[in-house]
């Protein structure tokens, strides 16, 4: 079975699934791709090619679910860490299946990137989003989009909206 979303179809996840976080690997991208895109083609996200998801394949954390007989390995969510700096790196990429929304992924995802980051001794985390209180519940602060990274901008050049961009800035420092 699948849930027919306009052109993408998503493959069923067993709710109940013990959930694992992992890295991606190259073998993953065509759901992560057909995750982002599903969100992408609802407005809320940017949607990210294969070739390009395959050059930053080491950016993303993956969380995977139990899986059903007929689609092992379900992919619940996935979440990028993509340095834009050398004091800076953006959260991107954070997409939940959406029969996994509201159970505590996108929070589990963001927080793998955040001890990623840690890991590397990065002093601050930045994000595009609609979501705001959503990653306010991570840590986040919403900031003015005057005076930021000139690198932060790199993605939106190839958005649909960037001369009419409604996306929020959101900025963590990380202690
Ligand atoms: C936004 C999204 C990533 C959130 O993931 P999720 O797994 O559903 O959220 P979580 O269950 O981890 O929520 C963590 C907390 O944030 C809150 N939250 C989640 N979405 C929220 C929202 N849109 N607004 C305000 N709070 C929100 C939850 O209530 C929860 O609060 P709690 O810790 O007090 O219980 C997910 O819904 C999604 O993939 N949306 C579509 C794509 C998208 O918008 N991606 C973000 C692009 S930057």
């Amino acid at each position: 079975m699948t849930l027919a979303l306009d052109s993408i179809i998503l493959p069923d996840i067993h709710p109940d699934a013990p959930i694992t976080v992992r890295k991606a690997k190259l073998s993953d991208i065509d759901a992560i791709h057909a995750l982002i895109g599903y969100w992408a083609a609802r407005g809320q996200m940017l949607v990210r090619s294969r070739t390009l998801l395959s050059e930053n394949i080491r950016d993303f954390q993956l969380a995977l679910a139990g899986p059903l007989e007929e689609m092992p390995g379900g992919l619940a969510g996935v979440c990028g860490l993509h340095m834009l700096a050398p004091d800076l790196a953006e959260v991107r990429g954070l997409a939940i299946h959406p029969a996994m929304q509201g159970r505590g992924l996108g929070k589990t995802l963001v927080e793998a990137c955040e001890r990623e980051a840690r890991e590397i001794d990065l002093p601050a985390l930045f994000a595009w989003t609609y979501q705001q209180g959503f990653f306010e519940k991570c840590g986040f602060t919403r900031i003015e989009k005057t005076n930021l990274h000139p690198k932060v901008w790199s993605e939106c050049q190839r958005c649909a909206f960037f001369e009419n961009c409604n996306e929020i800035a959101m900025y963590r420092t990380l202690d």
